[in-house]
């Protein structure tokens, strides 16, 4: 990969300073995502998923806020922009989808008149043309009947649909990087599966490069290239999506495909692996999978690093699941 990644997360640490202490939400996390690559970022609940995204997108409230490393946008430095410059961005260039359609919809507008607006945020067009825009995105995510649609208001569609104009939305200005955080969560599995097919075959198409954030590792075994395993603000695991899944080095994502029946079925949630996530404001030193670890050792009472045993392999343990590899 010669070629400059569309977007490459160094180090990055995003903290919250709350009275009862700092929650290091996300914690030295890095990962690079190329032109028309799918990443996938996988980990259970609270492990920093959500704030991985809103820390690229400029969109962390107080008491939080990234407290150090870099957001390389083709090369640009977005932590370092200002609040209007980033709005420049936010939307044209790089665009969300979250897990509840109307974060993008406005319940009270039609849906012409809230993507005309959208096109026209951005872009000096006529109406005509950002209407011409609207419909083409309409049809680019299999809305049928796409001219009765724009005049529907949110109310008017199903779940589905909703997430769909949601995405149509997110698509407008042709954006370089997607972030989608659990888009088809809530959604009907067929549904899930027509939706994911759709925003894959539009990456490849375009060369938008996508950030699928999910619980669930089944949805990235069928969609992304890469994925990035996360527990508790870092990550453990990272490798191509092939070797990841039939050769998984540490322990917690061992645990979560052993929870996965098959690498076909979709919509499942992981199963529970024994223990819980610990609270992050009391992280104990060491390795923080450590309770729950087959493998613990007295080792494992220091934290590990990020380390490469493999050629395009990186796993944060001491002890990696090597043998699975070796045959
Ligand atoms: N405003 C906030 N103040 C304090 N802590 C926060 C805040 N927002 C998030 N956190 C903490 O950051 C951690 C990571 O949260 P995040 O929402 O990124 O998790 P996630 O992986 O997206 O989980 P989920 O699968 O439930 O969406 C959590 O421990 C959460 O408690
Ligand atoms: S470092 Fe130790 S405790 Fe942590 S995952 Fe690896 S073997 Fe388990
Ligand atoms: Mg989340």
């Amino acid at each position: 990969m010669s070629e400059q990644p569309t977007i490459e997360v160094r180090n990055l640490r995003t903290h919250f300073f709350t009275k009862a202490g700092v929650v290091k939400a996300v914690d030295d996390v890095s990962f690079s995502v190329g032109k028309g690559r799918i990443l996938g970022l996988v980990g259970e609940s609270g492990s920093g998923k959500s704030v991985t995204g809103f820390s690229i997108m400029g969109l962390v409230d107080p008491p939080g806020r990234v407290a150090g490393g870099e957001i390389l946008f083709q090369g640009r430095d977005l932590a370092k922009l200002s609040e209007e410059e980033m709005r420049k961005i936010r939307g044209a260039r790089i665009a969300m989808i979250f897990q509840d359609p109307m974060m993008t919809l406005n319940p009270v507008l039609r849906i012409d008149t809230q993507m005309i607006e959208t096109v026209l945020a951005h872009d000096k067009v006529s109406e005509a043309e950002a209407r011409k825009r609207a419909r083409a995105a309409l049809v680019q995510v299999g809305i049928p009947s796409p001219d009765e649609r724009l005049k529907a208001y949110p109310h008017q569609f199903s779940g589905g649909m909703r997430q769909r104009v949601a995405i149509a939305i997110a698509l407008l200005h042709k954006p370089e990087l997607i972030i989608a955080d659990e888009p088809t969560t809530a959604l009907d599995v067929t549904i899930q599966g027509q939706i994911l097919f759709e925003v894959q075959k539009l990456c490849r198409e375009s060369g938008t490069s996508l950030i699928w954030i999910t619980h669930d590792l089944s949805v990235v075994a069928g969609l992304a290239d890469e994925i990035c395993v996360m527990y508790a603000s870092r990550i453990v695991e990272k490798g191509t999506v092939d070797e990841v899944l039939d050769h998984p080095l540490h322990p917690y994502t061992r645990g979560l495909i052993g929870s996965v029946p098959s690498r076909n079925v979709r919509g499942r949630p992981l199963a529970q692996i024994p223990g819980m996530t610990p609270s992050l404001l009391n992280l104990p030193p060491g390795c923080a999978f450590r309770a729950r670890c087959p493998r613990a050792s007295e080792a494992c009472l220091v934290e590990p690093e990020m380390t490469a045993p493999l050629p395009n392999r990186e796993v944060r343990c001491f002890h990696p699941h090597l043998e699975t590899v070796a045959a």
